[in-house]
């Protein structure tokens, strides 16, 4: 199968979703788009109002923001791919519950697997910790990349619904996300070195992709 019929087949699943409660709440589901070979991976924490009406992740004014943001490091939408924890709104966009977050993970886990992006950029402190558990908090984490075990480079974010109305944040997210074409740079030049060279460990890749 293709990967945007692998694709389609989870949105089709996640639109008929009952593994958690949210399922009982939701208008629509949002199950996340964009570009199946797209380098970089966006995961955002849950669909806020706007989303759950339309079905469309970062739809709103957190949506319009980030979209600012990609336009100045010369991406489009349709660039990238944008996802969410989870898939369906939290009432009142309450925080998600542990036990919401693992059983959506089933679906943002294939779709990982399917776009194999070359960097997964974590915005907030929900996808941080749901894909760096026991790394730290996000004032710690944001703005470094690090390749995990599994082989994935993640860099964590602050939220741009977060940074939108706080100065200092804003700045720091601006800052943290105009590294995004630096970064795939260097993935680009390790995954050359390593073409032409040993392997080289976990380790040495964060090394490497210690910036500035
Ligand atoms: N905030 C998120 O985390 N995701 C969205 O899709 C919209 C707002
Ligand atoms: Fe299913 Fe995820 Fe929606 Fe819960 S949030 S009902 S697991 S799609």
């Amino acid at each position: 199968m293709d990967k945007e019929k692998e694709l389609q087949k989870i949105k089709e699943e996640v639109s008929v979703c009952d593994k958690c409660i949210l399922s009982k709440t939701r208008t629509n589901t949002v199950p996340g788009e964009g570009n199946p070979d797209a380098e970089v991976l966006f995961i955002g924490e849950a669909p806020g109002e706007n989303e759950d009406k339309k079905g469309i992740p970062f739809c709103g004014a957190a949506g319009k923001f980030l979209d600012e943001m990609l336009g100045k490091i010369g991406f489009d939408r349709e660039d990238v791919f944008i996802a969410n924890t989870l898939k369906c709104r939290p009432p009142g966009n309450r925080d998600p519950e542990d036990e919401e977050k693992n059983a959506c993970l089933f679906y943002l886990k294939r779709q990982l697997k399917i776009i194999d992006p070359k960097l997964i950029v974590l915005m907030g402190r929900h996808a941080a910790t749901t894909y760096l558990p026991g790394a730290g908090g996000i004032s710690k984490l944001h703005g470094k990349p690090m390749r995990r075990p599994n082989g994935y480079i993640y860099l964590p974010l602050y939220h741009p619904a977060a940074a939108l109305h706080n100065g200092g944040l804003r700045e720091t997210l601006v800052d943290d996300f105009n590294k995004i074409p630096i970064i795939l740079k260097k993935i680009n030049s390790i995954s050359d070195q390593k073409h032409n060279q040993d392997k080289s460990n976990q380790k040495d890749v964060n090394k490497q992709l210690k910036l500035i």
